[in-house]
């Protein structure tokens, strides 16, 4: 197998694909033999490469010397189109098997997406009805709905639909994938799945991290694209949707698609930026890039009548955590003492992979209290050994060319389409420049009227 990472130089490539490709040879998931192209800019030396990323990986790699010996270096400029026929005459050079797979992995920014396919194309490393070559592109898979548009045009062009992966990785995450089961698998769970029973749905990703190295990336995409676009959306999609009329992939995906088709944003929406954020390595002085975006939305469907959904995502807060929070409406109850508390089920995506259902009881004693309980049932807890990383799941699949996990285009095209129509709320809405959480929690909670955000 030849798997090129374009991008190699990369925060992704350290700190996701190189640990996930080694626990795939750990586990003797990697078809043998393999080659690891690493495709970067900087005229390495391709032992002090190997050296370096190695030096940036955490945790345990006992082979890592075997590993890394099917690790490559090969430097180019991969905006000049014209560098491909060389890098072409490399590849063929590596003696790949004929029915090896070759997976081109493009961990780039968006802008790079068509000039890298388009080369991939014409020097032939990439065609149609050669299924064992393969396309995967990282999010956001382009910059708006038109980008987006002519990216998918100039791939169906020339390749099929089936070698073209668009990767998402919290699709691979343990409790994204756990959510059509907890919510079809359970009937106490799927008969109250809607507007009667349910007050709102939060869904909340929030990172500690500020944009580091990576400001001439993220300046152009903000949290609305580099979040919103695609892990927001696609975990609100799996929320919300009806229950699909079979488990097929194409059957859920349709489901899907009716959720993304019919958001609708309320204008009670707030942009926040990290005080500091110009001050980082090329943002602009006076860019107005949000790194914080709260937005109240609605779907219209019989299911979901008038039932807000919260969503809530930004850099630079006091912890990385991401979590579905879903919050019922209050019991018809008699009980007079002790305030009984609204029944909540928590789905957490991020540290702690779990989910704790809160309910009222009655408090031991002699008088008839009611006060609160919970369930926690912790899902990390239960596996045994290394539980698998998103990434490592998501090549695994692409290898064995499966894109359950991966979006379909009607998918990456509705969720354009909701962020585009927000270019004119952002226009006009202003600009919080937050320094501590609590005190963005504050507007937050002041804005969507809820007594607790968090
Ligand atoms: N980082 C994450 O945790 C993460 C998570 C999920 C998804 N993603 C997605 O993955 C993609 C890449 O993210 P990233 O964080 O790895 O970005 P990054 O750190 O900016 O890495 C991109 C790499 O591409 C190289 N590059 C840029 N232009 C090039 C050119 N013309 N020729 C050759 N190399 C070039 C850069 O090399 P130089 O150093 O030489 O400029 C840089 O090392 C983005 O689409 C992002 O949304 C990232």
């Amino acid at each position: 197998m030849l798997f090129s990472i374009f991008g190699a130089t990369g925060d992704l490539t350290t700190k996701k694909l190189i640990p996930a490709l080694y626990r795939l040879y750990e586990e003797d998931q990697m078809p043998e033999p393999f080659t690891i192209l690493c495709i970067g800019r900087r005229a390495y030396d391709e032992q002090d490469f190997i050296r370096e990323v190695r030096s940036k990986i955490e945790g345990q790699y006992p082979d890592w010397e075997a590993f890394s010996r099917g690790i490559h270096y090969y430097a180019m400029d991969f905006s000049d189109e014209s560098q491909f026929a060389a890098f072409e005459f490399y590849v063929r050079s590596q003696n790949i098997p004929t029915f090896g797979d070759k997976i081109y992995y493009l961990a780039t920014a968006p802008h790079y997406f068509p000039i890298i396919a388009r080369a991939l194309i014409a020097n032939r490393l990439i065609q149609r009805g050669d299924m064992r070559s393969k396309i995967v592109f990282e999010k956001p898979f382009g910059e708006d709905l038109e980008t987006a548009k002519a990216y998918n045009k100039l791939l169906l062009e020339s390749i099929d639909e089936s070698q073209v992966y668009r990767i998402d990785h919290y699709l691979g995450k343990e409790m994204l994938q756990n959510i059509l089961t907890v919510r079809f698998a359970n009937k106490i769970f799927e008969s109250i799945w809607n507007h009667e029973n349910i007050d709102h749905i939060k869904i909340i990703a929030l990172e500690s991290e500020t944009v580091k190295q990576r400001g001439g990336y993220y300046d152009r995409s903000g949290a609305l694209k580099d979040m919103v676009q695609n892990h927001l959306f696609q975990t609100l999609a799996l929320v919300a949707m009806d229950s699909p009329m079979g488990l097929s992939d194409a059957l859920i995906k349709n489901e899907k698609v009716k959720v993304l088709e019919n958001i609708q944003i309320s204008d009670e929406v707030i942009f926040g930026q990290y005080d500091g954020y110009l001050s980082e390595k090329d943002i602009p002085d006076d860019s107005k890039t949000e790194t914080f975006v709260a937005i109240k939305a609605y779907i219209n469907s019989q299911r979901w009548r008038n039932t807000p959904f919260y969503l809530m995502t930004g850099k630079k807060l006091s912890k990385k955590i991401a979590e579905i929070i879903v919050t019922f409406k209050d019991a018809n109850c008699f009980f007079e003492k002790g305030q009984p508390v609204k029944n909540i089920l928590k789905i957490e995506i991020f540290p702690r992979e779990g989910i704790i259902l809160q309910f009222n009881g009655k408090a031991p004693g002699l008088q008839a209290y009611t006060m609160p309980m919970k369930l926690d049932y912790c899902h990390m807890c239960n596996i045994i050994g290394n539980s698998p990383e998103a990434y490592e799941k998501l090549i695994l699949d692409v290898i064995h060319d499966d894109a359950s996990l991966f979006t379909r285009w009607d998918e990456i095209e509705s969720a354009w389409r909701i962020i585009d129509s927000m270019s004119n709320i952002k226009r006009f809405e202003p600009l919080y420049i937050y320094k501590t959480e609590e005190e963005l929690m504050k507007v937050v909670s002041e804005k969507w009227k809820l007594e607790s955000v968090l």
